[in-house]
């Protein structure tokens, strides 16, 4: 008989997983603590934008016209218990605030709340980031507060998809990594995970502590190649460099590769940043905080980036202060493609340009709602050419494909100054100059 899955926690990763898992041929249910979240899973909509997944929603989850019906959502833990064979968490780690530790608190209430339903043998998969040794804490306490005992069983199994990739990330993973501690664990999650590892999808069958550090140390090794181009970024700045040559050269050599080396503003969004801090917090713990001291540097080249592309601004506008200069933003969220808005380096300098004077305005193509809500106090059009009417300059700051489209000769009729500085190093200086514009990106004071 087919595995019965359940999905705890519904946001990018779970709501994505428990799709993803229907797809698969399993029957899911998946729940939430969010009762509006429910209300609008269970109707096929997705509380986020997420390219394709409202589709492969809709063709899963039961009582819409023509779906499989596999794929269900509750918010009672009994039924889930009841339920699957295998449950995945996938709930959110946020950093805490005011340290760089990670907030374990949703893991631990997924587990307090889901282990004493678990009667009879099942699977718990956690999915989420979490600091390495939680595996360990969590398998324990899982045996203590389940009725099944030692029948409860614990896998690690962390995730690698990226926002605005996730269905695809999820249905044809590049790795798939479980940590186990028996045969039984990876039986089942070779069964789960059959289709994609009979398409290629590489299995690593690990301990509990290296499956937890894959992860950190993936995102870890991410944050630092983009710092790393960033850095050169800055001395590019310094010595009339071009850095998107010098990635593309230097990206040439397979040992280093083309992908992640755009310099800009730098990461963002709710993944990257507070993961190396965990991860330094982590290793402070067990004694190993030497080994991370880089990751503090990886952090502060990224965090300057921001600050960077806002003295860029202020140069460009003359060196004076911002006041009554017009700034338009082009872009919202923490990359495109989403319309998460988490540690977004751009609205961060258009908060940081807005306390400064600046009068800023800004657009996203799908992270206005998200936007508005963290930043009430920053101005809003609708279209990029109602954010840049009147414009003194207009700032680049998330690569979204719409803004590669624009014709910047429309552009330049509604602007007071033809003025663009691309924070993403994505737009063809070429185009834009021909249409009159003074073009200027970070790391290339040349080009
Ligand atoms: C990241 C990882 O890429 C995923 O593998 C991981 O599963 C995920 O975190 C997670 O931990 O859940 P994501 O946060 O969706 O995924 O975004 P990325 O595509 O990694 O981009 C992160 C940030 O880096 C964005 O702000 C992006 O604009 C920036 N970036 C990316 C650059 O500044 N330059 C680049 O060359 C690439």
């Amino acid at each position: 008989m087919a595995l019965k899955i359940t999905v705890i926690g519904t946001g990018y990763l779970g709501a994505t997983h428990a799709a993803a898992m229907a797809e698969l041929g399993f029957e899911v249910l998946g729940l939430d603590v969010v009762p509006e979240k429910i209300e609008m899973l269970k109707r096929g909509e997705v509380p986020m934008y997420e390219p394709g997944l409202e589709e492969l929603l809709r063709k899963h989850v039961a009582g819409i016209e023509g779906s499989s019906g596999r794929l269900r959502f509750t918010m009672d833990w009994a039924e889930v218990g009841e339920f699957g064979d295998v449950h995945f968490v996938c709930v959110n780690t946020p950093q805490k605030h005011g340290e760089y530790a990670c907030d374990m608190s949703y893991v631990d209430a997924a587990f307090e709340s889901l282990a004493p339903h678990l009667h009879g043998p099942a699977l718990v998969v956690g999915k989420s980031t979490v600091p390495v040794g939680s595996a360990d804490r969590l398998a324990a306490r899982l045996v203590e507060l389940a009725p099944a005992g030692e029948d409860a069983e614990l896998a690690w199994n962390p995730e690698f998809l990226r926002e605005g990739f996730a269905v695809n990330d999820t249905l044809h993973p590049d790795r798939i990594v479980v940590g186990v501690r028996s045969e039984r664990a990876e039986k089942l999650l070779r069964e789960v995970y059959a289709t994609p590892v009979t398409a290629g999808s590489p299995f690593v069958l690990t301990d509990f502590p290296t499956a937890e550090l894959v992860k950190t140390s993936a995102n870890s090794f991410l944050a630092t190649k983009i710092s790393f181009i960033n850095a050169m970024a800055e001395v590019c700045e310094a010595a009339d460099g071009d850095v998107v040559k010098l990635a593309e050269a230097i990206g040439h050599d397979e040992r280093i590769g083309k992908k992640f080396l755009r310099a800009g503003i730098g990461f963002g969004g709710g993944c990257l940043p507070k993961d190396i801090r965990a991860f330094m917090a982590r290793a402070g713990e067990l004694g190993a905080d030497q080994a991370l001291t880089f990751l503090r540097e990886i952090d502060s080249i990224n965090m300057r980036q921001r600050g960077q592309m806002v003295e860029l601004a202020r140069e460009a506008l003359g060196g004076g202060s911002f006041l009554g200069k017009r700034v338009a933003v082009l872009g919202a969220a923490f990359k495109p493609d989403s319309d998460d808005v988490r540690d977004s380096p751009a609205l961060n300098v258009a908060g940081q340009i807005h306390l400064q004077g600046g009068q800023v305005t800004v657009y996203d193509p799908k992270g206005m709602a998200n936007a508005r809500r963290l930043f009430p106090t920053l101005a809003y059009a609708d279209s990029a050419i109602e954010a840049v009417r009147g414009a003194d300059v207009v700032l680049h700051l998330t690569e979204w494909r719409e803004f590669r489209e624009l014709d910047p000769a429309v552009l330049g009729e509604a602007v007071t100054t033809r003025l663009v500085l691309d924070g993403r190093n994505a737009l063809d200086p070429e185009v834009w100059r021909r249409a009159g514009w003074t073009y200027r990106a970070m790391g290339r004071p040349t080009a």
